[in-house]
């Protein structure tokens, strides 16, 4: 059986949260695709070529805190600008898609682009102070020094390049489910999310 989950969404707005609880409760395999980019963008930042970073990428390279910081997220939203790089990242995300026993991916097109025929597309937002709030108590927590302003200003840096590439722009899928989680605690999105995976899970 495959099951293709696809949640997108602009930066920090609780999609790696909600995906991996998702893919928790219905046993389904999860991949950050934004961790793709991010491990591209800290191989640039380290002095690679872009193009062959993503086409060298190794599951190593996914790992790890360093890929959390600001600079390597701005890194990140710049080399996913170029068609090439995202071109050599499709494959991987595609196969991953369609494995047997279900699979959950998180990031900026996967309903669009990387997965149009996903069986969920799920779009998740938040207003850019909340989500910019939450990224930067999540790495303040992490022992990271920044300021919210810093954070904020990073955030609406990366949703206007992301929005306005020409190559696979953030934007919802016609048929997604909007999900605003500006007034909701993680928890009530979660159940939001599984209750709209499950509707469609039982007519399969
Ligand atoms: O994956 P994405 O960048 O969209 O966001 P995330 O890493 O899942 O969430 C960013 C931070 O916001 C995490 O620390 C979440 O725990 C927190 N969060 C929250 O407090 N309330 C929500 N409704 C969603 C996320
Ligand atoms: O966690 P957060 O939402 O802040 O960022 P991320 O999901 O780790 O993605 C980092 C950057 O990678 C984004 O700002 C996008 O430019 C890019 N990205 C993308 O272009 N397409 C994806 N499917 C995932 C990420």
């Amino acid at each position: 059986m495959t099951f293709t989950v696809a949640i997108d969404g602009p930066a920090a707005a609780g999609k790696g949260t909600i995906s991996k609880a998702v893919a928790m409760h219905f046993g389904f395999a999860h991949l950050d695709t934004g961790l793709l980019y991010r491990a591209v963008g800290a191989k640039v930042l380290a002095g690679a070529d872009r193009l062959i970073a993503a086409q060298q990428l190794d599951p190593k390279d996914l790992e790890g805190d360093q890929l959390r910081t600001p600079q390597v997220a701005q890194a990140a939203s710049e080399v996913a600008v170029d068609p090439q790089v995202r071109a050599a990242l499709t494959d991987f995300q595609r196969s991953f898609a369609t494995r047997p026993g279900g699979a959950v991916l998180d990031g900026r097109d996967i309903g669009t682009v990387i997965c149009p025929q996903a069986d969920v597309k799920l779009f998740v937002t938040a207003s850019p102070e909340c989500r910019a709030m939450r990224r930067f108590k999540e790495l303040s927590d992490k022992g990271m020094s920044l300021t919210y302003d810093s954070v904020l200003a990073d955030v609406r840096k990366r949703d206007e390049r992301d929005r306005s590439r020409d190559t696979a722009p953030l934007i919802p899928a016609p048929d997604a489910v909007l999900i605003d989680t500006t007034d909701m605690a993680i928890d009530d999105a979660v159940a939001r999310a599984v209750a709209v995976i499950s509707r469609v899970s039982e007519t399969h």
